[in-house]
């Protein structure tokens, strides 16, 4: 994606029907066509005239507080709906790898016991979430840790290397498990990018 104004609302890495039948078509329509792009569409609308064109997203995210008043929290709003999207759209595939490999599963066996253990208390985060937000895997001076974020905060906020998210706003699941939040975390669990979340933790320090 391009990482600076104006930015864009990049494509899905796969079709919108890739995800069937774990997350069903018409939500992958509607949260990249139209959820994602109204954040980048305000996002650009915030930034023009501000001066603050220059900021990369993770700028913008990480600067969020010290921008003048009446944009800092409309930016940190905005720009976090667009990083975590982005990063929670990477973050999902229909592959027959259904758990983690390499590094992070091993980081995943010394923190969490099992890969089982590390499940149930990722999806009890995720239930845990009041309202709308976020689950996430982040790694935190070299440990690995489960964090919720409300709304679009995102962990980068707090200098935390993401490695795997998953959205809990009702708008990425209502259409297909009606309000049954556990559900939609269950067949999410089936459409994870696991080399992708790998990638991500050897990223990070
Ligand atoms: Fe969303």
């Amino acid at each position: 994606m391009n990482k600076y104004y104006p930015f864009e609302n990049p494509p899905l890495p796969y079709s919108y029907d890739a995800l069937n039948p774990y997350i069903d078509t018409k939500t992958m329509e509607l949260h990249h066509d139209k959820h994602l792009q109204t954040y980048v569409d305000n996002l650009n609308k915030i930034l023009k005239d501000s001066g603050f064109q220059n900021l990369s997203l993770e700028q913008l995210i990480y600067n969020a507080d010290k921008l003048p008043e009446d944009i800092s929290e409309p930016v940190r709003n905005n720009a976090g709906g667009v990083y975590n999207h982005i990063f929670y759209f990477n973050g999902m595939i229909n592959s027959p790898l259904k758990s983690p490999v390499g590094n992070l599963l091993n980081a995943i066996n010394k923190e969490f016991g099992n890969f089982e253990n590390f499940k149930k208390e990722f999806k009890n985060s995720a239930m845990s979430v009041f309202g709308s937000g976020y689950a996430w895997l982040v790694k935190d001076k070299g440990k690995l840790k489960i964090i919720t974020t409300p709304n679009q905060n995102s962990p980068i906020e707090q200098w935390l290397c993401p490695i795997l998210n998953i959205d809990v706003w009702e708008h990425a699941y209502y259409l297909k498990n009606y309000n049954v939040r556990s559900d939609y975390i269950e067949n999410w669990f089936n459409v994870v990018n696991w080399e992708a979340a790998e990638k991500n933790y050897n990223l990070c320090s």
